[in-house]
């Protein structure tokens, strides 16, 4: 304490910052709250969108950077665009020090004059809100508003998401840039939506962040004791004596703080939204979408997306395949995931435009690949596909990236196929307007449970995506339309629901599982399933926990695998590998289907798999990861036992089939996959669109071939 200040002073400023530091805890509670229930409602649907005439309803865009380039240059690239028909751009999203070059000074006009060349071509505009990447004056007179990396070790300006996202001054410039583009161009009517950010990322290790996170596990658990007792933190002696001894922590820690951190991160991003979604709201015209751009090729667990999902009104993704080639499995499974955010349509909102600049290999996709995306993207329930981005900026961290037009401001390649999909969609958008894929078949997708599993792997080679897929890969050939959804949505549509790894299953939601089955569902559980409860503590009622009962059996103990071990019964013989788990049947209708050979002694000619009906349903348990060949068999013995149909019909190898509906329309999209051209027999005749134009009972796809069919 300076003592040549009067006592007096050091008081007052003490209070002040007691004060200040209140406003930090208290304010972001009761944020959350009001914001939350203060949304005016938007009125834009994704599959029947109103866009102004001479826009197609199935939108093919681009990422256009107009603050990169001279006005002079901007009607020659929409010329362009137009000519190769893609009727979207999404502007502005890195833009913060053009639209805002100094504290409060913001010019628009720029972006103005960049709509309005836009809508003479009949393109029209996605503003992106610029908050990903805060200007220079903002990191260097406030640092406040900087993000602080796990190690405590401040980010700087020069690159992008340098910012803290519980930062209450960050979070004020993000509402006031957001308000007033919304008050600019909440009703242009070339303006047809929004995109908050972009690809929220990485959260932060800050003085705000933590007192939030305190915050947040007070207003949870109320006492301390409650979180001692939820978290077991007698254990290495990690008891509480006070909240804010509690640490940010994402890796090594307590699993039950490791995973209500995650929440914690969930319920972060979801309220940077609303901040956002409430100053555009409060001035956009409802029929202006509002979206985020969902990052991390779709899979990333960063934050829990049906979360941040919830208050947007349309999911949308970035879609890229990296190094390699499409992969339709996963490819498809990805689109599904996005789908099943807000379980509607969605918007591709970047793919890559032959290749990228990130991957360790950027190869380029093969000619006509890239156009076999677009439309299985479209099969997917895609709205819109737009690349990113049309030109390389001159200079920056990504001048390698694939774009549309070269250096030099011509057009690459690539640009004849783009041309192509954007002809495709414009004449294939009436038929495919207000339809959307139906599937008889549900995967469960928790991010709570990946959380949990990765948290403590216990195999290195236990790749979550990868089991997701072995169940995905043989049910999608076999009923050609698949749901992947979070577990606690109405269920009773699907024939078939399968969970390949829900390790946390709570109270709420075994019942809700359990009257889906009594209802008439086949609930399929895959392996770790039922370990944990909602604070990710053991179950004490062993696996698979609240449905052991309905089960009539249990997991009696989990291997981690260093061989493969052999299995066998009614799905014929294989092998399992990674992961295997000893089952018990304690009841006498529970049925074992498969058994385990000879391998560690403990699993020799034990139960692997068990079957039990339940009500109306069933449940069965697979205790082990199977290989393809055996996954293949099981899935044959799911769609048989619940009913479930093919969408479209026997298929040849390599071929893919999505089915869109509205009420008395159906539309398939045929996709072959294969580098050779092949012969589809069709079902019965139907109207083809694309290889030919009339009505048919089979097809020749050329390799990447597409066709569209219209199924009267
Ligand atoms: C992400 C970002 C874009 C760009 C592309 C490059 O998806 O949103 O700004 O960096 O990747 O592939």
């Amino acid at each position: 304490m300076n003592k040549s200040r009067p006592f007096v002073f050091w008081n007052v400023a003490i209070a002040r910052r007691v004060v200040f530091l209140a406003i930090c805890w208290i304010m972001p509670a009761q944020a959350l709250a009001q914001t939350a229930n203060r949304q005016p409602v938007s009125t834009a649907n994704p599959s029947d969108p109103s866009y102004p005439p001479d826009v197609p309803t199935l939108l093919l865009g681009v990422a256009w950077y107009p603050e990169q380039w001279p006005e002079s240059r901007w009607e020659e690239d929409l010329r362009l665009m137009e000519a190769a028909q893609i009727h979207m751009v999404r502007v502005g999203e890195f833009a913060w020090s053009r639209i805002e070059p100094e504290e409060a000074k913001y010019d628009l006009e720029w972006l103005e004059q960049a709509i309005a060349l836009a809508a003479k071509h009949h393109i029209v505009v996605v503003l992106g809100t610029p908050t990903d990447a805060p200007p220079a004056w903002m990191t260097q007179k406030y640092p406040d508003v900087l993000r602080v990396n796990e190690n405590g070790r401040p980010d700087e300006h020069g690159n992008r998401r340098q910012f803290s996202y519980t930062s209450p001054r960050f979070r004020r410039f993000c509402r006031a840039v957001a308000e007033q583009m919304a008050m600019r161009f909440g009703h242009n009517p070339n303006v047809i939506g929004w995109q908050i950010g972009n690809e929220f990322s990485f959260d932060s290790y800050d003085i705000y962040t933590r007192q939030q996170f305190q915050q947040w596990l007070k207003a949870k658990y109320r006492t301390l004791d409650s979180l001692n007792q939820h978290w077991t933190t007698a254990y290495w002696s990690q008891a509480y004596d006070n909240w804010d001894e509690i640490p940010l922590e994402d890796t090594r820690g307590n699993p039950g703080l490791l995973l209500d951190h995650k929440r914690f991160v969930s319920e972060v991003w979801r309220d940077f939204e609303n901040d956002q979604i409430t100053a555009l709201r409060t001035h956009a015209d409802p029929r202006q979408f509002i979206t985020t751009n969902i990052g991390g090729l779709g899979w990333s667990d960063r934050w829990e997306h049906y979360t941040v999902a919830q208050p947007l009104d349309l999911a949308s993704w970035d879609d890229y395949v990296g190094q390699g080639h499409l992969d339709p499995y996963k490819d498809g499974a990805m689109h599904d995931l996005i789908r099943g955010l807000k379980r509607k349509n969605f918007w591709v909102m970047e793919t890559q435009p032959g290749f990228v600049n990130w991957a360790a290999v950027s190869n380029s996709l093969d000619q006509d690949e890239v156009r076999l995306m677009a439309w299985e993207a479209v099969g997917h329930g895609a709205e819109t596909v737009s690349y990113w981005q049309w030109r390389s900026a001159l200079n920056g961290q990504e001048q390698y990236h694939g774009a549309i037009v070269g250096p030099d401001g011509t057009p690459v390649p690539l640009y004849s196929e783009i041309r192509q999909i954007g002809q495709e969609f414009a004449r294939m958008a009436p038929k495919l307007r207000d339809t959307v894929p139906i599937s008889e078949i549900a995967i469960l997708h928790s991010y709570e449970s990946r959380w949990a599993i990765d948290f403590q792997l216990h195999n290195q080679h236990y790749d979550q995506q990868q089991v997701l897929l072995d169940y995905y890969r043989p049910l999608r050939d076999l009923a050609q339309s698949v749901d992947i959804v979070s577990p606690d949505v109405p269920l009773n549509s699907y024939k078939l629901v399968v969970a390949p790894d829900l390790n946390l299953i709570s109270g709420d939601l075994g019942r809700h599982l359990l009257e889906y089955m009594k209802n008439g569902g086949h609930l399929v559980l895959g392996p770790r399933s039922g370990m944990k409860d909602a604070y990710n503590a053991l179950d004490s009622r062993r696996q698979p926990g609240p449905l052991a009962e309905p089960l009539g059996g249990r997991v009696e103990q989990f291997y981690a695998l260093e061989n493969d071990v052999p299995v066998s019964g009614q799905w014929g013989g294989g092998k399992a590998s990674v992961w295997a788990e000893l089952l018990s049947t304690r009841t006498s209708d529970a049925q074992v289907l498969m058994r385990y050979g000879a391998s560690n002694g403990w699993l020799d000619g034990q139960p692997a798999v068990i079957t039990r009906v339940v009500g109306k349903g069933r449940i069965t348990y697979i205790g082990a990861i199977l290989d393809p060949a055996l996954m293949a068999a099981a899935a044959g013995w799911m769609v048989k036992v619940s009913g479930v149909r093919p969408v479209f019909g026997p298929l040849p190898e390599g071929v893919e089939v999505c089915r869109r509906v509205a009420n008395q329309r159906t539309v398939f999209i045929l996709l072959n996959h294969a580098r050779q051209p092949v012969q589809v027999s069709l079902p019965h005749p139907m109207q083809a669109e694309i290889t030919t134009n009339g009505e048919v009972s089979a097809i020749t796809l050329p390799a990447f071939g597409v066709e569209v069919l219209e199924d009267h």
